[in-house]
């Protein structure tokens, strides 16, 4: 199946980011959100990484602003769902919460053309269950983009016991379309990043609750100690506390143990809106972008 026309449902971190990567492989984009606002915050999202990558240069794997125009091009906003009728790919990147997702899906089921492919960029929830809210089981697919999609090569790309051989490969295909490096897995909880990634940032959270070090002694450490580009606070603030706490309630519901739970002082923050760089605030704050200060909580 030829991949020419993609529907993106989210443009928030990550549905900007991959209706960007998409753009950017020549596939025109139309980009579904809830309310224009949401719409034009994505593609300032958007402007933002790609002047970055003009700014970077080609020589160090950026683009020209001939490229970027290009890009831009490809995209369209709307936040009527009927323009995604004709569809050949609609890649899911809502808001981590099962019921909003199976609404959502079977919405679209009823729209968009019989043959498309759905694609869910979850983290966590399971495609099977998601997959349950269509008629098009043999059509259902987890494409699992990484944050921040522009920069991160990996798709781990999700079959269940449904999936069609032929829609499998063409998502794997359309992976490499876009640049990535597809990794294939199968549908249990978290695929493979998430199942060792959410572990390691609970117990960072869980390290600090019980004094071993400050936020950023732990975040320094894990950045010196084991090459990592952020440490695990300036990590969770990245991919958002609210979209994390979401993936423990997934996580800890299907393997009921405590290294998937949410730690207290993840859930108080939450509870305050301190969701991390898309709030301002989370274990850092950004009131000054350029000089993240970090909170004291214990
Ligand atoms: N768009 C375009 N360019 C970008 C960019 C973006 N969004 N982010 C960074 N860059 C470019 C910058 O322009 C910069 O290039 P120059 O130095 O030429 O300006 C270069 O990348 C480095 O960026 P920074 O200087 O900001 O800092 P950095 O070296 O730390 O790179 C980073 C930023 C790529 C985000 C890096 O910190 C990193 O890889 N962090 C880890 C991210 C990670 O672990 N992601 C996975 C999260 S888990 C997940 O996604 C799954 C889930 O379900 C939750
Ligand atoms: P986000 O909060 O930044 O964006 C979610 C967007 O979905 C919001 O802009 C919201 O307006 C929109 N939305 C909600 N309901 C909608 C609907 N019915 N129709 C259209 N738009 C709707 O969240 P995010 O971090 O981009 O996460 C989105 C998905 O991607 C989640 O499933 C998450 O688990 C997954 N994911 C997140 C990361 C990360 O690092 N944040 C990484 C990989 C995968």
């Amino acid at each position: 199946m030829d991949i020419k026309k993609v529907g993106v449902l989210g443009c928030g971190l990550m549905g900007s980011g991959i209706a960007q990567v998409v753009a950017a492989a020549g596939c025109d984009v139309v980009v579904l959100e809830q309310e224009q606002k949401f719409l034009d915050k994505g593609f300032a999202g958007i402007e933002k990484s790609l002047a970055r990558m003009v700014e970077r240069g080609v020589a160090k794997g950026g683009i020209t602003a001939e490229q970027k125009t290009e890009t831009q091009s490809h995209l369209k906003g709307t936040t009527n769902i009927k323009d995604l009728a004709d569809c050949d790919i609609v890649i899911e990147a809502i808001i981590e919460n099962v019921a909003e997702k199976r609404k959502t899906y079977a919405e679209l089921d009823a729209i968009v053309k019989k043959d498309a492919i759905f694609a869910t960029n979850t983290s966590s929830i399971s495609v099977t269950e998601l997959m349950t809210s269509t008629q098009r089981p043999e059509r259902f697919i987890g494409l699992h983009f990484f944050n921040p999609v522009p920069m991160m090569k990996l798709v781990e790309v999700v079959k269940t016991i449904a999936t069609a051989p032929d829609v499998y490969e063409t998502a794997v295909e359309f992976g490499n379309k876009l640049g990535k490096v597809p990794v294939r897995t199968s549908d249990k909880t978290g695929f493979i990043v998430n199942r060792l990634l959410v572990p390691y940032l609970l117990d960072a959270i869980r390290a600090y609750e019980e004094g071993v070090g400050s936020i950023t002694d732990i975040d320094e450490a894990m950045k010196l100690g084991c090459g990592y580009p952020m440490g695990p606070f300036a990590l969770l603030d990245f991919v958002g506390l609210d979209t994390t706490y979401y993936i423990t309630h997934v996580m800890y519901d299907e393997f009921k143990e405590r290294r998937f739970a949410a730690p207290p002082l993840l859930k108080r923050l939450v509870l305050a809106g301190w969701y991390g760089r898309k709030s301002g605030k989370g274990f850092y704050d950004y009131s000054d972008p350029k000089n993240p200060v970090p909170g004291k909580f214990a």
